[in-house]
């Protein structure tokens, strides 16, 4: 089992990292992506903590649509940017969480795009796959990809909450889609539904840790341990056995981001 998409950098895991990544293993988590903050120089730090405690753990390095005004203000472009932090990150193996986010608009939407297109562009020429937020923000997020070569990339649709019609966009541009612990929420049918009819060989589960702890764990410090809940959900709702899916969505990662 993988957890496609956790911080452990985050600051709500600097008290006990140590026994979170051991319950992860202890639940049979064998690896995973570690999603950092571009700019933000005490997550790469905890970041090397991360490391000496979970070896085989990936990690990909980007800066979030939120953070777009910033780096459109310190003038700095986010592609140059993406690319030092990947050179001072070991196992990066990835650019994200990029995107965009018309939900909170906590960015400006021109910076939004502008950093989300940089990104995108860095992307196709080093080649390396890219993770996706993209929240109330459907068409222009797939027009970016689009334009500017994602698909020759590929990567993730990570917390994926979109309808089916995003859904196929993101297949049809070679994307996986990742599903979190929304899955498991009471009012998610519609979710789970467009779970329900993703090919298997696209599929990833994560957590997003620290937030969106699945039910029963619901509202509480969500960790890599837990995506075994959203896994289960995911194998209920597509009528599948736990371990196979466990097992493709492993190799699923293992094809996009190594390791
Ligand atoms: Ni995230």
């Amino acid at each position: 089992m993988i957890d496609s998409h956790c911080h452990l950098a985050d600051p709500a895991f600097a008290d006990d990292l140590a026994e979170v990544v051991g319950r992860a293993r202890q639940a049979g988590v064998s690896g995973g992506l570690c999603v950092l903050s571009c700019g933000n120089d005490a997550e790469e730090a905890a970041a090397g903590r991360v490391r000496a405690l979970w070896p085989d753990l990936r990690f990909a390095v980007g800066v979030h649509p939120h953070e777009a005004d910033r780096f459109a203000a310190g003038g700095r472009d986010a592609g140059e940017a993406v690319r030092e932090a990947l050179a001072r990150v070991p196992g990066a193996c990835a650019i994200g969480e990029i995107g965009l986010d018309y939900h909170y608009d906590l960015s400006a939407r021109e910076a939004q795009r502008r950093v989300f297109r940089a990104q995108v562009g860095l992307a196709r020429d080093i080649g390396l796959p890219v993770v996706v937020h993209t929240r109330e923000a459907d068409e222009d997020t797939v027009a970016i990809l689009r334009e500017e070569g994602g698909g020759r990339v590929g990567g993730v649709f990570h917390c994926f909450s979109g309808d089916a019609a995003l859904a196929d966009q993101a297949l049809d541009l070679g994307f996986a889609l990742s599903f979190a612990g929304i899955l498991t929420f009471p009012k998610a049918d519609a979710l789970r539904a467009v779970a329900a009819r993703v090919p298997a060989d696209r599929l990833l589960v994560e957590t997003d840790c620290p937030y969106l702890a699945p039910v029963p764990m619901r509202g509480r410090r969500n960790e890599p341990a837990f995506v075994a809940r959203t896994l289960a959900k995911l194998a209920e709702v597509r009528g599948a056995d736990a371990g196979e899916l466990s097992a493709a969505v492993t190799a699923n990662f293992a094809r996009l981001f190594g390791g």
